[in-house]
């Protein structure tokens, strides 16, 4: 991904302010985790009910794009269960002797997070089967014709996996979650109400349209949502005389290419590209991705989900289509015809 500063306060993906943002902003119980009030509450009724019974909580998937409040909501579990969570993520876990090791150490009812679990290779994903499904562990002892296998037992542990990719998940893995929630882009009241409690936090002078402007211009998402304050408060305190009111919003955002619906410069080098170079699709991601050098994998985790939310594109099975409403909010008129072969 480039480094230039606007896709760094877009990207959803946690970078190096964000361990000292997130240790302060981010929420420690359900109390203060706002929005997605249909996963709160299903996962509420699985604490309260494993609680209940003495049991550790079912294996939970959590999936959606980035900066929505999956790792949040792994730790606000454990809180609310009153366990350890012990955190690794995909990539982390190289050999079966690494999660061996982790499994071994967990106590009775202690969480086991595995961010990105989609890159988890092969080998170790198989020795989380037994491990999810018996609370077992199969090792082998020796080799050749004298090996043995011996199966050890495992705490009752859970494990909290998650993930920007659920269609990269093999379907054994997927199987073994007793829970599976998709995490949505809030809507701009929960945004705002996210933003109020992280200005309160920070001690950012803000009024009411500020925080307005800024949540409009947060794609749904509180990652996003809290950069984008930093910065306008920033803004507010060198060229302002400390309020973040919305006209300092907007003129500061404005200086850091995030439009008025939340959209940066990548977002449109995108949309135009396909716009301009290629008729307005469909035209397949790679292609895409080559012509605005960035990588597909972070066009797809990144900035599609907001373009596929707004409607603003449409994956075919032949590419990405630009759809009429992002010909408009670029300012271009629309005069496609139906891609060829399309069946009305
Ligand atoms: N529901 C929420 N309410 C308040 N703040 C939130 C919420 N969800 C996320 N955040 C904020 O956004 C940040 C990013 O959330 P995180 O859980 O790290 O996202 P993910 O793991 O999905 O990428 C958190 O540090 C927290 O400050
Ligand atoms: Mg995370």
């Amino acid at each position: 991904m480039g480094d230039s500063k606007t896709d760094r306060i877009i990207s959803g993906k946690p970078d190096n302010e964000d361990v000292t943002l997130d240790s302060s902003l981010r929420p420690r119980r359900f109390d203060d985790f706002i929005g997605q009030e249909k996963i709160k509450d299903n996962i509420n009724i699985a604490i309260t009910a494993a609680r209940g019974r003495g049991d550790a909580l079912d294996h939970v998937l959590l999936y959606g794009p980035p900066g929505l409040g999956k790792t949040t909501l792994a730790y606000i579990i454990a809180a609310e269960m009153g366990v350890n969570i012990r955190i690794t993520s995909g990539p982390a876990v190289e050999r079966t002797g690494d999660l061996a090791a982790i499994l071994t150490n967990l106590r009775n009812h202690d969480i086991l997070f595995i961010d990105e679990i989609h890159r988890l290779n092969r080998a170790v994903e198989e020795v989380l089967y037994p491990a999810m499904e018996d609370f077992a562990l199969d090792i082998v002892i020796g080799k050749g014709p004298g090996a043995r296998s011996l199966r050890l037992n495992l705490p009752d542990f859970t494990l909290i996996g998650a993930t920007t990719r659920f269609a990269l998940l093999s379907p054994p893995l997927r199987d073994r979650f007793g829970a599976v929630y998709r995490l949505d882009f809030y809507d701009p009241e929960a945004i705002e109400k996210i933003l109020q409690r992280s200005a309160k936090i920070l001690k950012v002078k803000a009024d009411k349209d500020g925080l307005k402007e800024i949540a409009r211009r947060a794609r749904g998402t509180p990652r996003v949502a809290n950069r984008l304050l930093k910065r306008v408060r920033d803004y507010a305190q060198v060229m302002f005389d400390g309020v973040a009111t919305r006209e300092v919003a907007v003129e500061a955002l404005t200086k850091l290419e995030v439009d008025s619906i939340g959209l940066d410069e990548i977002d449109h080098k995108l949309l135009r590209t396909i716009v301009e170079k290629f008729g307005g699709g469909p035209v397949g991601l790679d292609t895409i991705a080559a012509s605005i050098s960035e990588e597909a994998d972070t066009i797809m985790d990144v900035y599609e989900p907001y373009l596929l939310q707004l409607g603003f594109l449409e994956r075919t099975p032949r590419g990405r289509l630009a759809t009429e409403a992002a010909y408009q909010h670029l300012g271009l008129p629309y005069n496609k015809k139906p891609p060829q072969g399309t069946l009305l």
